[in-house]
């Protein structure tokens, strides 16, 4: 089993079982693997927005149930990936990024009632908190978690019902 950084592993708990999971900025995909290895949840998603990342992803991954997408947030998802998105279940990830960069991405989101995002803010969470209140979701969870020398919010929201 892939191993997780507390912080990582407090973001995994956050995850529901049996919806379709989509990080965005998943980078290494440390989280991705470790939640299709547990195989709880139907569909896992990882996307960055550079190859680079991607590329590392891809080998750490070696083989596990895990679709790469080189994308800026959703902007260059397959539409089929889009419109899954749109009409499914969804946990959406987006973690290890700055407040306002989490916003932007958010803005371009495709939801339903049954889409949740957990976010986790590397800086800016005033930024993070009044964008989320701009777009009308709904903060149901937060915590802090203690990770070597560092405290990090890890928030679940949800989109205007
Ligand atoms: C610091 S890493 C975080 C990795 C992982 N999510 C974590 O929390 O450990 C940030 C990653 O997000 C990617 N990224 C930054 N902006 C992005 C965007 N708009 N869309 C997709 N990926 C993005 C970067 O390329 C990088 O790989």
């Amino acid at each position: 089993m892939t191993s997780l950084t507390p912080r990582l592993r407090r973001i995994a708990d956050f995850v529901r079982l049996g919806v379709s999971v989509l990080d965005i900025g998943a980078d290494h995909a440390f989280l991705c693997c470790y939640i299709a290895e547990k195989g709880d949840n139907s569909r896992v998603i990882a996307v960055d927005a550079k190859p680079e990342p991607l590329k590392h992803g891809q080998y750490a991954a070696k083989g596990l149930p895990i679709e790469f997408y080189l994308s800026d947030g959703f902007t260059g998802l397959p539409t089929e990936v889009v419109s899954d998105i749109a009409a499914n279940a969804y946990d959406i990830v987006v973690a290890g990024l700055g407040g306002e960069t989490i916003i932007d991405i958010l803005r371009h989101a495709p939801v339903n009632t049954d889409t949740r995002f957990i976010l986790q803010p590397m800086s800016k969470t005033d930024k993070l908190r009044d964008g989320l209140a701009e777009l009308g979701y709904n903060i149901t969870e937060e915590c802090t978690i203690q990770d070597g020398k560092r405290a990090f919010a890890v928030f679940v929201a949800e989109p205007p019902r």
